[in-house]
């Protein structure tokens, strides 16, 4: 390709205090012919909603998507290759691949748009294909070449790395759903349009993080990912032996407790953390999060009050104005904080 350049687009915001590489996290290089630059705005965007998804799925979690974690290119020694990082790569290759095929729909690219490719075509008993069906097929397209490029490495990480791409890709294929409108005499529905439709980002994300829990664990040698050198060993795809896996992701080595900061494997630790106990309106998984994060690190709860002020009482006001009254409230907050007199760091916790 003649017509090369690249370009850096600076997708993460950062965290200044924890170690000076974190400043240039999850910078895309992007490389390709130049009718690419159109992408490159809503490719980062997509990027930037993966990585805030990732944030929300795993808020209370010991490792909560830190930005150290978020940089895609192997070159970065902080990666490793875990199931975290398998999330990343997924996480963010579906992001931007769901961000182009919405910007299709939107018509917002002159050149893709809806796929109505079967419109007209029956689907099934009672209906038939029409609409706007969302051209999932460009986003992945686009998706692929952005994000695999920055795969540099042909050892066995990068494999992972690709691996995990595709899987991301496909859950966003995976979770379109089938939207129908009736048609017929006076709404009587003998006859109904349908059109595919993308999931919502968050039931995409719901869907990842369970194929996160259930992530397959590729064996293979430890000299040899130390090495990286196992494409010259004859280390092949993970598709090429685990044909049945695509939609998985998959990772090459256990993850650390992520209790203890480790500031050379950019671990920051749970102390200091806040976790939720005794809120009303809180998930199972967040209720658990005070032992999670906290005790089975070694770690104690503290509670803290504080005082928040709202704006309750509201009345209106003819005409035109709403007067509230200023409420304050005692809120108890939960953060995971070192035993009195603990001078060492908090022993490892059970996972
Ligand atoms: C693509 O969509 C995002 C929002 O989903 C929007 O912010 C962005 O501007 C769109 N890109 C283009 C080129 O219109
Ligand atoms: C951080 O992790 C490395 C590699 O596992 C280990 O050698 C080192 O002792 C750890 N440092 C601390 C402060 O725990
Ligand atoms: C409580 O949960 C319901 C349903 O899950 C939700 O609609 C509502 O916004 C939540 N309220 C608060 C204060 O989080």
């Amino acid at each position: 390709m003649g017509n090369l350049f690249m370009l850096w687009v600076a997708v993460g915001m950062c965290c200044a205090n924890f170690s000076a590489s974190a400043w240039s996290v999850n910078n895309f290089l992007i490389t390709g012919p130049k009718a690419y630059l159109t992408y490159t705005t809503s490719v980062a965007l997509g990027a930037q909603s993966g990585i805030e998804e990732c944030k929300f799925q795993f808020a209370w979690e010991r490792w909560n998507c830190p930005e150290n974690a978020l940089q895609l290119s192997t070159h970065n020694r902080l990666r490793g290759a875990t199931r975290e990082t398998s999330f990343i790569h997924a996480i963010s290759s579906a992001g931007v691949m769901y961000t182009i095929t919405k910007n299709c729909s939107m018509g917002d690219f002159e050149n893709c748009g809806c796929d109505e490719s079967k419109n007209g075509k029956t689907g099934g008993h009672g209906w038939i294909w029409g609409g706007c069906s969302d051209n999932v097929e460009f986003g992945e397209r686009i998706s692929k070449l952005f994000v695999d490029s920055l795969e540099k490495g042909k050892d066995a990480r990068a494999l992972m790395n690709l691996h995990n791409n595709r899987a991301g890709r496909l859950a966003v294929r995976a979770t379109m759903k089938r939207t129908c409108k009736c048609h017929g005499i006076s709404g009587s529905c003998s006859i109904q349009t349908c059109w595919l439709q993308l999931a919502d980002f968050r039931e995409m994300g719901n869907y990842l993080k369970t194929k996160y829990e259930q992530a397959l664990k590729i064996e293979m040698d430890k000299r040899q990912l130390r090495a990286g050198n196992s494409a010259e060993s004859g280390w092949a795809p993970a598709e090429a032996f685990l044909p049945s896996a695509e939609e998985e992701l998959i990772f090459l080595e256990e993850s650390p407790d992520y209790c203890t900061r480790n500031a050379s494997l950019g671990i920051y630790g749970t102390e200091g953390r806040e976790c939720l106990q005794n809120s009303r309106n809180t998930s199972r998984w967040e209720q658990c999060s005070c032992g999670r994060l906290c005790t089975e690190c070694g770690l104690q709860v503290e509670e803290r009050r504080t005082e928040a002020v709202r704006s309750c009482n509201c009345k209106f006001q003819w005409c035109c104005t709403v007067k509230c009254d200023q409420c304050r409230q005692i809120v108890n907050k939960y953060y995971c904080a070192r035993f009195p007199g603990s001078t060492h760091s908090p022993s490892k916790g059970s996972a």
